[in-house]
């Protein structure tokens, strides 16, 4: 498979959009993406691709020293090839480069897929927000990575 995995830009929006769409029961509005990769400044919005294709997305945000996952998916039809986890790791280590020394996430209660994506490499679930989902008021499990440099890629 030939992934590349590199920042988003304004061009590659409409597809990480639908990804969004087909990947989330509350998906964001087309604009937040185009927000975040032209004017937030702490945003670190990323993409992968397969053969020239965008088949994720990843936004984080950097404040300091914490990196914030704010978003992750990959288009159905390329789940469980390793993308996300590829993806996760690089967006992890340049936030790592630039300063970042923990990193964390919300994530829903019954999202077993994700959880055990962030488990994998060292996230635990540190709190609870509860009805934090406005769609269904699922819960959203805080799951935090403490110290990047034991960040284990394998
Ligand atoms: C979560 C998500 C991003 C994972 O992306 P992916 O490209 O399929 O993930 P990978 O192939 O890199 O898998 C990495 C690890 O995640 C876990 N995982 C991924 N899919 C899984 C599944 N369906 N069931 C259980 N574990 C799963 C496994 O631990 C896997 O490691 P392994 O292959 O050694 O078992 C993807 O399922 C997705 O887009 N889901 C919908 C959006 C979403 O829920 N995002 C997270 C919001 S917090």
């Amino acid at each position: 498979m030939n992934l590349v995995i590199r920042r988003m830009t304004l061009a590659d929006v409409p597809a990480v959009h639908e990804i969004d769409r087909l990947s989330f029961s509350l998906p964001w509005p087309e604009r937040s993406f185009r927000f975040e990769v032209s004017e937030n400044p702490v945003a670190r919005p990323w993409v992968a691709e397969v053969d020239g294709r965008v088949v994720a997305m990843l936004v984080l945000w950097l404040t300091v020293d914490e990196a914030h996952i704010a978003t992750i998916a990959t288009h159905p039809d390329f789940r469980q090839q390793g993308i996300g986890e590829r993806l996760m790791i690089a967006a992890l280590q340049s936030a790592r480069q630039e300063g970042a020394r923990t990193a964390f996430l919300e994530v829903r209660a019954s999202n077993l897929a994700a959880q055990n994506l962030y488990r994998k490499y060292g996230f635990v679930v540190s709190g609870r927000r509860p009805g934090y989902y406005k769609d269904n008021q699922e819960d959203a499990l805080l799951m935090t990575l403490e110290n990047l440099d034991h960040l284990e890629v394998t």
